[in-house]
């Protein structure tokens, strides 16, 4: 791969490479491409001299950069496919549950039954946490926002078990795995009952996973609680639709974290605080306080413009990936009805769709590719389900940590990865010397 003159190299070529001609030098050099991808690294070797650093690729925000070979998830954002191992969303929405499609995520393989059992038993008897934690619940103002204490109770757990420092252990990676996914949704619910001052609710092995975090979330006075099966299906559902989505802001916090070698309740408070921001998993949050903000379906097109002139971003639309529409919006408005079916029909549902409407019809959302995101209709679900706005961005944590685990593990066990380390592009000063603080003007 050493330059050429132009024209020699190019003609010689072998298919699948990329010829570069560096106008500074006229040297050419060819680069082979595999999986339509080109190593960042081999740019390197394009120098002006042998003093020069060698040529980098300049990408804020990673928008074209791939930072990993994954087998876990797959999205084809110009036709809005999404597919787990292989699995289309859909399929797995109608047919699977939430437990099966987190073993599926983690391992690679549906489960057989008894792997399946196994599996659950397993999560479900890791769903307690210890009691030390209440008190650092109790720590936290009346009206902290949950996901708040969940970024803090989940990295507390790093402290609980040492043992998770052994991440190159894989009975350690599977008991943590275990305790992670079972015990999200234990803080979740405790930070939630918290924030309303009633008695936290233990966690009950009889129920299903999102069953029983029901449970610990509504249950007053009944001696057992019975959640209702549509609620429960909605729920599994949902948690379904948010369990992986391959190298988005969260994961590759995951991954990133993750890749300093710290142990994985660390690295999911990591990614957790990532999908706190408005612009990822609190994105659901926000669609709720923008329908109330519109207020009215009479409203919807005054906003719409204050949208396209640059003053609001209309929350729930928009996707770095798919610029279709997303097929995880699709199957949450159809759950919404039948939510609403049980709870009552939520009335911001006619201003966002009305805002669904106006936009697939604009200008502005078709020429940007626009579309409603798996963010615009969940909100209005959770709150016909009695949850407050707050507690949406942690409703999609709970299910997105068996995606994070899944990163976290792929990217540990790939021998290519390393501690992650962007270079950057120095535009400051040059050196200069320290002024003593009487000579500064
Ligand atoms: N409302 C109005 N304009 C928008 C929106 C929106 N929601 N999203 C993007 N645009 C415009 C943007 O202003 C830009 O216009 P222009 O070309 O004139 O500058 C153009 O569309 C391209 O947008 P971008 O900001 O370059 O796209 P991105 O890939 O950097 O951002 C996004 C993706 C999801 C952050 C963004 O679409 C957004 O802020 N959406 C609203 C927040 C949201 O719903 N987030 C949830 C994402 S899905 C769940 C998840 O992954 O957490």
């Amino acid at each position: 791969m050493s330059p050429t003159k132009p024209g020699s190299a190019a003609a010689g070529a072998t298919r699948d490479t990329l010829t570069i001609v560096d106008n500074r030098t006229g040297r050419q050099y060819e680069i082979p491409v595999k999986n339509d991808t080109i190593r960042a690294l081999d740019l390197r070797q394009i120098k002006v001299n042998e003093a020069d650093f060698g040529m980098m690729s300049y990408d804020p925000a990673f928008t074209n950069t791939a930072s990993c070979m994954s087998k876990v998830g797959f999205i084809d954002g110009d036709k809005g496919i999404l597919r787990y191992r292989g699995y289309p969303i859909e399929e797995l929405a109608e047919k699977s549950s939430y437990l099966e499609t987190a073993y599926l995520i983690l391992y690679g393989e549906l489960p057989t039954k008894s792997q399946l059992a196994d599996w659950s038993s397993n999560i479900t008897h890791h769903t307690f946490i210890h009691e030390s934690i209440k008190k650092f619940l109790d720590g936290f103002h009346y009206d902290a926002h949950p996901m708040g204490m969940l970024i803090s109770t989940v990295a507390a757990l790093s402290t609980f078990y040492p043992d998770a420092k052994d991440i190159f252990n894989p009975d350690s990676r599977r008991k943590q795995t275990y305790r992670l996914i079972g015990k999200m949704p234990t803080l979740a619910a405790f930070a939630y009952r918290h924030s309303l001052g009633m008695p936290y609710v233990y966690p009950d092995n009889d129920l299903s996973y999102s069953g029983n975090f029901l449970n610990m979330l509504f249950r007053t006075t009944e001696l057992q609680y019975r959640p209702n099966p549509t609620l429960e299906r909605a729920l599994d559902i949902l948690f379904i639709l948010h369990a992986d989505h391959e190298q988005n802001c969260s994961s590759t916090a995951m991954r990133g974290v993750g890749s300093s070698q710290v142990d994985p309740y660390s690295a999911t408070a990591a990614a957790t605080a990532a999908l706190y921001g408005p612009l990822h998993g609190g994105a659901n949050e926000q669609v709720l306080r923008m329908l109330l903000e519109i207020g009215s379906v009479n409203e919807v097109p005054a906003y719409v413009k204050k949208v396209k002139a640059g003053e609001k971003l209309l929350m729930g639309f928009g996707h770095r990936v798919y610029k279709n529409y997303d097929p995880r919006a699709r199957i949450v408005k159809r759950i919404a009805y039948e939510v609403f079916d049980v709870m009552g029909r939520n009335p911001l549902i006619d201003i966002a769709l009305e805002c669904e409407r106006i936009a697939l019809e604009d200008d502005y959302f078709v020429t940007r590719r626009l579309y409603p995101n798996v963010d615009f209709y969940t909100g209005l679900i959770y709150q016909a389900m009695g949850f407050p706005v707050t507690m949406f961005p942690v409703l999609f944590a709970i299910p997105r940590t068996s995606g994070w685990i899944a990163q976290w593990e792929e990217m540990l066990l790939d021998s290519e990865q390393k501690i992650a380390r962007p270079r950057q592009v120095y535009i400051g000063y040059d050196q200069r010397s320290y002024i003593p603080l009487e000579h500064r003007s």
